[in-house]
């Protein structure tokens, strides 16, 4: 139902780095962290880039949309000095340079796809196609292979069809009516819900489903043990000097 780690640090390394760049991998990886969650959309090339919000602007000095720039473009702008001078020089990176990373240093992947407005099928398509050209060997071992995931059915959809040996989650803020419904009719394995909006009661039927439960974000050991109690499968934090690493 969740073969996958249990804890997982939030756009690479949660607060402790600036969110979705390789520094922030490698601040998950010092305090243990071999599973990451992280945000993937296109650049104006189609190339798939890791970054989380479609303007320039809060993470990524200068103006204008992520897809405005090629994927070279944004790897040689500043996305790491907002968060302090220590991180200056670090580029938005690309999608296939966090798969290397994640890859030689065997940390599990929850690839979240976050298209740009309007972009949902080509995103889905080509970040599902780009997952399964990494992991064509282990798909064919039969290994453990990162989880799609997304808020856009467009993308889920699109995924599905490129790529339907991937495992993929349906995110929502808040688990609507019908969601059994819909995540047959999807094809997901799992259902990601922001903790903060999810019941005892939600949790059971979830479980109860066939679904693995995934919560987003949870930041004290509290709150987590208290979602694993309801039977939550996995989370991720952004607190990762706070909770603990799991396998
Ligand atoms: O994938 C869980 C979580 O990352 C979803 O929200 O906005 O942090 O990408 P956001
Ligand atoms: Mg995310």
């Amino acid at each position: 139902m969740w073969p996958y780690p249990r804890t997982l640090a939030h756009r690479g390394g949660g607060t402790l780095a600036p969110e979705n760049t390789l520094a922030a991998l490698r601040c998950g990886l010092a305090y243990g962290y071999r599973a990451v969650e992280f945000d993937v959309m296109l650049a104006s090339d189609g190339v798939p880039v890791v970054v989380h919000d479609p303007e320039l602007g809060r993470t990524v000095a200068g103006r204008g949309h992520i897809n405005d720039y090629t994927a070279a473009q944004l790897g040689a702008m500043e996305a790491g000095a907002w968060f302090g001078p220590a991180f200056a020089g670090e580029g938005v990176p690309t999608f296939d340079a966090v798969v290397n990373y994640c890859k030689a240093q065997r940390i599990w992947m929850n690839i979240e796809i976050k298209p740009a407005p309007g972009f949902d099928v080509p995103t889905g398509k080509t970040v599902a196609l780009a997952t399964r050209d990494h992991f064509s060997q282990e798909i064919a071992a039969g290994e453990l292979l990162p989880l799609l995931s997304s808020f856009s059915i467009a993308v889920l959809e699109a995924a599905r069809q490129a790529a339907p040996e991937l495992a993929r989650g349906w995110l929502v803020e808040q688990i609507p009516d019908g969601w059994a419904r819909t995540t047959r009719k999807l094809g997901v394995v799992a259902l990601h819900c922001d903790h903060q909006q999810l019941t005892r009661a939600q949790a059971l039927a979830v479980k109860e489903e066939g679904l693995g439960l995934f919560c987003y974000t949870v930041n004290t050991p509290e709150r987590a043990s208290e979602l694993l109690a309801w039977g939550v499968d996995g989370f991720c934090t952004d607190r990762i000097d706070l909770i603990g690493a799991t396998e």
